[in-house]
This record gives C-alpha cells, sequence and structure tokens, in this order.
C-alpha cells in the first residue's frame, strides 16, 4: 500500500451508465471508497449495483464519468487497474470438472505468485469457506451454494487489494453467509478494500463500515449504518395489530398487511405505547429503528 497516498482506494466521479432503449441505469453516481474498508451498496433490484461494479472492473464502458482505483484510471489505464482487482461477479458459478482448489489455486498461480504461496493461499481461503473438505470434488457435482463458495475463495486467495464482490451471499445459507463476512471483515482488517452489494439490510449492517444506499441508478445517503439511522428522526419503531390502535395519535405509521409499524421519536413513548398493548393483553413489540425502516424513508417509500 502506498503511504503516500490519501487513504482513498476507490473514486467514482458522475458515473453514468445509459443502456440500449434507454434504460438509464446509473445517473452520475459519485462515491469515494476508503482503503481497508468493508463497503457495501445497498438497493434494491435493478438499482444500478452490479451496473457499477461492472464499470469499476473495467467489463463496462460508462456512458459518462470515470473512477479510479488506487490511483488507476479504469477507463485509461484498465490493465493496471485489473492487477490490483478480483471480482465475484453476480450469478458466477464455478463449474465443469474442475475443482474448488484448482479455481483457488490457479488463480493465484495467474497471478503471479509462486507455487508455495499459491498453495498456502488457497488452502487459507478454502478453509475460510469450509471448503477444505471437498477441495478436490469437481464442482459439477456441487450445490448451488458449494459453487459459489468456492468462487468466492478464489477471490480471497488471489490477495487482490481490492476486491469486489457482486451480492456473494446470495443463496448461500445462514452459515455460508456469516462465513462470507467473517472472512471479508478479516481481509478488510489487513488492508484489503472490499466492496459488495446486496439488496439484504441485515446483511449491509453486519458486515459494512459504510455502505451507500442506491435506488434507480442515484445515491440515496452513504455513511456507517449508525449514521444512516440517524437521518431518520425517530428511536424506535413498535409493531401493533391495527384494530388496536387509535392511528390519529401518532405522526408516522406503515401499514404492513394487518399490522402497523409505529415509529416514536422518545423512550417514553415507546415504553408508554408497549405498556398499553400490554395491559391491554395485546402483544406488541418495540425495537430500535432498523436500516431497512431508513431506507424505505429515505427512498422516498419508492423503491424502483
Ligand atoms: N445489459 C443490459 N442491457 C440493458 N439494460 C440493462 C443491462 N444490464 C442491466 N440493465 C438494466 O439496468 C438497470 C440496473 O441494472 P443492474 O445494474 O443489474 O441493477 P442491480 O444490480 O442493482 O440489480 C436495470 O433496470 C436493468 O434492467
Ligand atoms: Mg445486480
Amino acid at each position: 500500500m502506498n503511504q503516500h497516498n490519501s487513504e482513498v482506494a476507490i473514486v467514482a466521479k458522475g458515473l453514468s451508465k445509459t443502456y440500449e432503449k434507454k434504460v438509464e441505469a446509473l445517473k452520475g453516481m459519485s462515491l469515494e471508497i476508503r482503503k481497508g474498508e468493508v463497503f457495501t451498496l445497498l438497493g434494491p433490484n435493478g438499482a444500478g449495483k452490479t451496473t457499477f461494479l461492472r464499470i469499476l472492473c473495467t467489463q463496462l464502458m460508462p456512458t459518462a464519468g470515470g473512477a479510479t482505483i488506487l490511483g488507476n484510471d479504469v477507463l485509461k489505464n484498465p490493465e493496471a487497474v485489473r492487477e490490483t482487482i478480483a471480482m465475484v461477479p453476480q450469478d458466477a458459478m464455478a463449474y465443469a470438472n474442475f475443482t474448488p482448489w484448482d479455481y483457488a489455486y490457479y488463480f493465484c498461480l495467474l497471478r503471479g505468485m509462486d507455487k508455495a504461496t499459491s498453495k498456502k493461499k488457497a488452502e487459507e481461503a478454502l478453509k475460510a469457506m469450509l471448503m477444505w473438505e471437498m477441495k478436490d470434488k469437481p464442482c459439477q457435482s456441487m450445490s448451488g451454494g458449494e459453487k459459489r463458495r468456492a468462487l468466492i475463495a478464489a477471490t480471497l486467495a488471489s490477495d487482490a487489494q481490492v476486491m469486489m464482490l457482486d451480492e456473494p451471499t446470495s443463496g448461500l445459507d445462514a452459515i455460508g453467509r456469516r462465513n462470507v463476512w467473517s472472512a471479508l471483515r478479516e481481509r478488510a482488517a489487513q488492508g484489503k478494500t472490499i466492496i459488495l452489494t446486496t439488496h439484504m439490510m441485515d446483511e449491509a449492517e453486519m458486515v459494512s463500515d459504510r455502505l451507500a444506499i442506491i435506488n434507480k441508478g442515484e445515491l440515496v445517503t452513504v455513511g456507517t449504518t449508525a449514521e444512516i439511522k440517524k437521518k431518520v428522526p425517530f428511536k424506535y419503531r413498535v409493531i401493533v395489530p391495527e384494530d388496536e390502535i387509535d392511528k390519529s395519535q401518532f405522526s408516522e405509521i406503515t401499514k404492513i398487511g394487518d399490522r402497523l409499524v409505529i415509529y416514536l421519536k422518545t423512550d417514553e413513548e415507546a415504553i408508554r405505547l408497549v405498556g398499553n398493548m400490554l395491559r391491554k393483553g395485546v402483544q406488541a413489540e418495540a425495537a430500535p429503528v432498523t436500516l431497512e425502516d431508513a431506507f424505505v424513508r429515505l427512498a422516498g417509500g419508492e423503491l424502483a
């Protein structure tokens, strides 16, 4: 890592992409991602996450704007960019009769590591993804989640300065997801820069140092989970059955089927409401506002 550089790893300025038929997938996205952080692009299907990552990893030309990774321009100097990055594309799965070991080990060799280092890195990454026991099994005879984990292991093994993972945990079970999160956090602690995408709020909250909420090709907000939650002027959410409440008493209510989510500003209000419900024998649940509450509110309740 270049000590003279500022701590910024990735700079995107005004990135726009218009596909055929005037589909505006990105509308001038600007973002800075820091070295050594896990940064998440959080947004619904079609928000532009994959488009953004594909431009960064030099697979796709933007219609306007540009980006640099570790000081290298993705448009002017794509070869230099490629040397510093490794990517897990969306929906990509290991296939054919390659084994997880083949993926991880040969990926390292191809990136210029010597054999001993490649072996060490491949072993480390396969163990982190709980793939060590099946490292010699052909990928074609694996489950979807296992194929996915084999590819993630290869990217982890690569030792690239910047690792990009497009919905890495889609199709993984709870344990698989946690392993990916742990591995990503460990790599970031070693100074790697991690950028991943997800549409899952809990994942974004669990794994990110900072995250960007994007919707319809635009940046909605960026910050830590705590910073983003603070943008919502409420502290608690209380879930109650619809017919137990005088709605006119509350200023902020979201309806989910026959339940209401009531947003409250203070501890006292939350305690009073839950107390009133419990005295009536009605179940009511109070919890701090979630990233999802912030997301829905900041995106104007209007998701792509
Ligand atoms: N190759 C393509 N050609 C035309 N439209 C595309 C193409 N790829 C993506 N899109 C459109 O661009 C928008 C953003 O897509 P994408 O970046 O894949 O979003 P996300 O990854 O957030 O789900 C969507 O409306 C999608 O249909
Ligand atoms: Mg996508």
